[in-house]
């Protein structure tokens, strides 16, 4: 079986796996890096019903004695309540600080998964397993965990990396169109931020998704050696995200974060040139027609700026704005809250 390795050295360093079919794999990769030990399987209700059996076969087979929970599929799962839930679960399955949580699934499950093994007995060791093209790209790397609070999205959480991703990009071969979509829009941010040459490829579909996920997590894993922690350049990897968050936020999560990520990026494409920065939105805006997403944004400036007030990238007065300075190179732009909401009239009106 041919599969491309990735290798992160962060706080933890550990490998990440990509290629087709590589969930048979799953036990052979963990074996070496925990040995004996037993593991825990967060998934949810989909996953559970494609893959459910597939993984457990696959860790028994392999001699782990391994445990399962599933929580129902939607951004609703990442809450305190499955939170508490599942820590509540690991602790009746005698769950110890040798044995480790695989998270199957999507951004929700990864989050969610990664923030209990950071949490449970102090933390243990914990797994990624992505499922959706959205969370190969991005959440399954480089050790953001969360959960959403009434107050905002991903508000509680902790960096803590994992000790093995194992993508197997067969599994994506299931996904429902707009889950997919939801990981193109994350696809053509790193074109964006930092790879005009992946941009350029991503105009014709379908593209080739192994090497595609491949190198956008080499972009991430790029981007997290040099800031782990988010206190500098790991913050372009928020392109559209400021913008997109508000946008999920005011739909109730009704819009995707994909979708909220591809209107968010046009927004601050359209920002750019009252910043004295290029202007690539109708370019940008092609693109992500071209994916199938609506760019267009039902609500107005004062509603995005309420609602991006309680944004993690805020600082006091001022929020920190990624803007195209060319396609394939972004730039952290500081902004006074006033001067956003009054560019965001501007383009919004
Ligand atoms: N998803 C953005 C980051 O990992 O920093």
């Amino acid at each position: 079986m041919q599969y491309k390795t990735i290798n992160v050295s962060a706080s933890r360093c550990y490998d990440i796996h990509i290629g087709q079919g590589l969930l048979a794999k799953l036990g052979e990769f963990i074996r070496p890096l925990l040995g004996e030990c037993r593991l825990a399987v967060l998934t949810d209700s989909n996953v559970d019903t494609l893959y459910g059996s597939a993984i457990m076969d696959n860790l028994a087979g392999s001699g782990y004695d391994a445990c399962k929970y599933v929580i129902p599929a939607g951004e609703a799962s990442k809450c305190a309540d499955n939170l508490l839930a599942f820590l509540n679960f690991l602790a009746q399955e005698q769950i110890t600080r040798k044995d480790a949580v695989i998270a199957f699934g999507g951004g929700v499950v990864g989050d969610l998964g990664g923030l209990s093994a950071s949490l449970y007995l102090r933390g243990i060791k914990y797994v990624q397993v992505p499922t959706t093209l959205l969370a190969a790209v991005d959440s399954s790397v480089g050790g953001k965990t969360a959960i959403d609070i009434p107050a905002g999205k991903n508000l509680v959480g902790s960096f803590y990396q994992p000790t093995l991703v194992c993508c197997d990009t067969a599994l994506m071969d299931t996904l429902p169109k707009d889950i997919y979509r939801d990981g193109c829009a994350e696809v053509i941010k790193y074109g964006m931020i930092l790879d005009s040459a992946l941009y350029d490829k991503l105009q014709s579909l379908p593209f080739n998704r192994d090497e595609v996920v491949a190198r956008c997590v080499e972009i991430k894993r790029d981007v997290v050696q040099q800031d782990e922690f988010d206190n500098g350049v790991r913050g372009l990897l928020n392109f559209g995200h400021t913008f997109g968050h508000a946008i999920e936020k005011l739909s109730d999560f009704g819009v995707s974060h994909g979708e909220a990520v591809a209107k968010g990026m046009v927004i601050a494409s359209r920002i750019a040139p009252l910043c004295g920065l290029c202007d690539v939105a109708a370019e940008l805006s092609q693109l992500l027609e071209i994916y199938g997403f609506d760019i267009s944004c039902e609500y107005g400036a004062d509603e995005i700026f309420d609602a991006l007030l309680s944004d993690k990238k805020r600082r006091g007065g001022t929020i920190s704005v990624v803007l195209p300075r060319a396609i394939g190179d972004c730039a952290l732009v500081d902004v006074e809250l006033g001067e956003l909401h009054a560019l965001l009239v501007k383009v919004m009106g």
